[in-house]
């Protein structure tokens, strides 16, 4: 079994996310980032079981936690149009087991649906498969860098790990 984790954030799907941030702007107040891209391709899941392209529009808030993370439809599996607008998981960012709770939730019945990995196949993120909760995914995700670039392609930020971030370091960081 997991440790137990506070909710780092939820991630909600949405059909277009430059309407979702204004949306969730103007009824939380909350304040989004720049938008990004969990962008990989060592991506699998029931669409495609080998590692494919997955390339995910997102945008986190920067209230929280939970923050509220908003992923624009994507691909033909986990992200897709098919999966329908809301709550897609729960998120537990540098999670120090996530290979472990895998395999322990894997044992216990708990199916997968969403991997990434890096390309040495270590496990950065994976999602369990959302019939087996109620409709709602968690999501594990290590405590290492992760694909992620602006939604130009280029660079993301880095936060104070040096790690890729949709955020701006702090003044007082710089
Ligand atoms: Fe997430």
């Amino acid at each position: 079994m997991p440790q137990p984790q506070n909710i780092h954030h939820v991630g909600v799907l949405v059909e277009n996310l430059e309407d979702a941030i204004r949306k969730w702007s103007l009824g939380t107040g909350y304040t989004f980032s720049e938008i990004g891209r969990y962008r990989t391709e060592f991506y699998s899941d029931h669409s495609n079981p080998r590692p494919h392209h997955h390339d995910a529009r997102i945008s986190f808030s920067k209230e929280g936690p939970p923050h509220i993370e908003l992923m624009e439809f994507h691909g033909a599996g986990t992200h897709s149009a098919a999966q329908g607008e809301g709550i897609h998981h729960l998120g537990f960012m540098d999670h120090p087991r996530v290979e472990g709770v895998k395999t322990d939730l894997e044992a216990a019945g708990m199916r997968s649906d969403g991997v990434a990995t890096d390309e040495s196949g270590a496990i950065l993120l994976w999602f369990t498969e959302k019939s087996d909760l109620h409709g709602i995914r968690l999501e594990f995700v290590s405590p290492v860098p992760q694909p992620i670039v602006m939604d130009d392609g280029s660079p993301a930020y880095r936060d104070a790990r040096g790690f890729p971030s949709l955020w701006p370091p702090e003044p007082d960081t710089v």
